[in-house]
């Protein structure tokens, strides 16, 4: 991860603050509340550390994390009275500082360029801030780091002084007497240039290669490496798959360790909790329906009092902001497993099935879901969709198409998850063979001209090529579902210790980012949200 993130940028007004401007009694006068602007997808680390006098102590005493989205939720216990559980909450949105203090934010795993200005701290008038951190300084001698009564109203921070050294210091010459001195010969000292490491005893005597492009030269330095890095993920590019059902517990999925299906009540509100925690804010639902409710027809699917519709009530009841995705397919409520209506020959219907999609979609939409998406692959679906929404008056509701959804064995363990194998046969004659590219774009020109309004590929890595040849031919944003084969392959991978559990995950999505994915839907959105803020599990 640290690689990734050599070089944070820190610049605009990402973080505001609400101390001073919005006195809360919550809020003791030496606690400091920062805010990080709602929809901002960067949570970053603070290291606060005490001085005393001139001296600042190695270690820090305090290390916060910053979230986005807890950040109004103000609770009244101070950072030190509470217990560890609550203070790692707490530690969500406050820093306490005891001033006098520095306060670095050190961008620990963020790996989008994240900016901030403008931040303030308390009632501290202002702050110099430089490029990786923020520093607030003033002279004093002697404060007690813990004092209570310390008011930090009286910092004065000049915002316009030298970066990374605190006040102009006054040391007896003028610029034009340091000058003079320089053109008179009387050269002040600095440091030698160090001296050429030494090689390993043995390594040959090679003739420099006569080479004009050493590309190494670029990836020299953290710094370089960095600046020059040409993709980068922040959580606000995941979207969070979650199994929901009827029960009131999580039942653990076997085939996805680390994946449940929540009780929708419940588990799901609190997972949906943690992922906002962390800059998460879009999820997409996959229900298990109970089996008695599925039929040929699959009419479930658009019982306005089904089991989506009611949870999406639900969280947007709690969470109005959070961005709901629906799958639309009739898999969980046919009694075939089969995405479409099954005929009796075993042939699957397209405009019946349609028919059937249009009505789920709205009936989602009803419900308050905010992007659709079939995954069915009936032709003119999207098109029809769109007819049957804008009809209702949901113009405003997205859809993302499943425009190249191949039939892929990496779907195994989502189909344990949710019990929705085929009962008979495969999905082949309407996902697409895994063996074709140019297929992709005929898929493409016609979403596009029904009106998708997000393009996804599934399976992710696998698919590079095919995430690649989208982001080519449309302008439209596009979207990566690592599925759960996938997902289950780097788990299982990391408990066996054959690979680096939470370095492949990283990679893995970086690399659905550089093959032109906006949006990645993932089992790992969490776990990964969480990485990219510097959290460990
Ligand atoms: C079906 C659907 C599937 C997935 C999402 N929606 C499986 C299938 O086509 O059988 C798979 C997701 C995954 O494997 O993670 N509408």
């Amino acid at each position: 991860m640290r690689g990734l993130l050599d070089n944070p940028t820190i610049g605009n007004d990402d973080i505001r603050r609400i101390g001073a401007d919005k006195p809360d009694t919550h809020t003791p006068k030496n606690c400091v509340r920062i805010l990080m602007r709602p929809g901002l997808v960067v949570v970053s680390r603070v290291v606060v550390q005490h001085c005393q006098g001139n001296q600042t102590l190695d270690k820090p005493k305090i290390r916060v994390l910053i979230s986005p989205y807890r950040a109004n939720q103000a609770s009244p216990k101070y950072m030190n009275k509470a217990s560890p559980r609550e203070r790692e909450r707490e530690s969500l949105t406050r820093v306490k500082l005891c001033f006098p203090a520095e306060v670095y934010i050190s961008i620990s795993g963020l790996m989008t360029a994240m900016t901030l200005n403008s931040v303030n701290f308390g009632a501290a008038k202002a702050v110099n801030f430089e490029y990786v951190g923020l520093k607030v300084h003033q002279n004093i001698t002697g404060a007690r780091p813990h004092s209570v009564k310390f008011v930090p109203r009286a910092l004065t921070v000049n915002a316009g002084e030298a970066q990374g050294g605190g006040p102009v210091k006054k040391l007896g010459k003028s610029d034009e007497e340091c000058e003079a001195a320089v053109v008179a010969g009387i050269v002040p000292e600095a440091p030698p240039v160090p001296p050429k490491p030494a090689a390993p005893a043995g390594t040959p005597l090679a003739t420099p290669l006569p080479l004009s492009r050493r590309p190494r030269r670029n990836r020299r330095s953290p710094v370089l490496r960095a600046a020059f890095q040409e993709t980068s993920i922040s959580p606000a590019n995941l979207v969070y798959p979650l199994f929901i059902h009827e029960g009131e517990e999580d039942t653990p999925i076997g085939a996805m360790p680390g994946c449940y299906r929540l009780g929708w009540r419940h588990g799901l509100v609190e997972e949906v909790a943690k992922a906002r925690d962390v800059g998460v804010n879009s999820i997409v639902l996959f229900p298990k329906v109970p089996d008695a409710l599925t039929t040929s027809t699959g009419d479930e699917a658009y019982n306005d009092n089904g089991l989506v519709p009611r949870t999406i009530r639900l969280l947007k009841d709690k969470y109005p902001d959070l961005i709901i995705y629906t799958d639309v397919a009739l898999d969980p409520y046919s009694s075939d497993g089969h995405d479409g209506i099954v005929r009796e020959d075993g042939v699957i219907l397209n405009d019946e099935t349609v028919h059937q999609l249009c009505k789920q979609a709205v009936s989602q939409a009803r419900a308050g879901a905010d992007v659709v998406s079939p995954s069915d692959m009936m032709d003119g679906r999207v098109g029809a969709i769109r007819a049957a929404l804008d009809a209702e008056g949901f113009q405003h509701v997205s859809i993302m198409s499943y425009t190249a959804k191949y039939a892929s064995s990496f779907y195994g363990p989502f189909r344990e998850a949710l019990d929705s194998n085929p009962r008979f046969g495969d999905k082949k004659t309407y996902q697409m063979n895994p063996a074709n590219y140019r297929e992709a774009l005929i898929e493409t020109h016609e979403d596009e001209a029904e009106g998708a309004d997000i393009l996804l590929v599934k399976p992710g890595l696998p698919y590079l090529d095919i995430i690649r040849l989208l982001r080519d031919n449309s302008s439209l944003p596009v979207a990566a579902y690592q599925v759960s084969g996938e997902y289950s392959m780097i788990k299982a991978g990391g408990a066996l210790k054959m690979i680096d559990e939470e370095r492949v995950m990283m990679e893995s999505l970086m690399c659905l980012r550089r093959a032109g994915a906006d949006i990645i839907l993932t089992y790992f959105a969490l776990q990964a949200a969480r990485c990219m803020c510097g959290e460990k599990r």
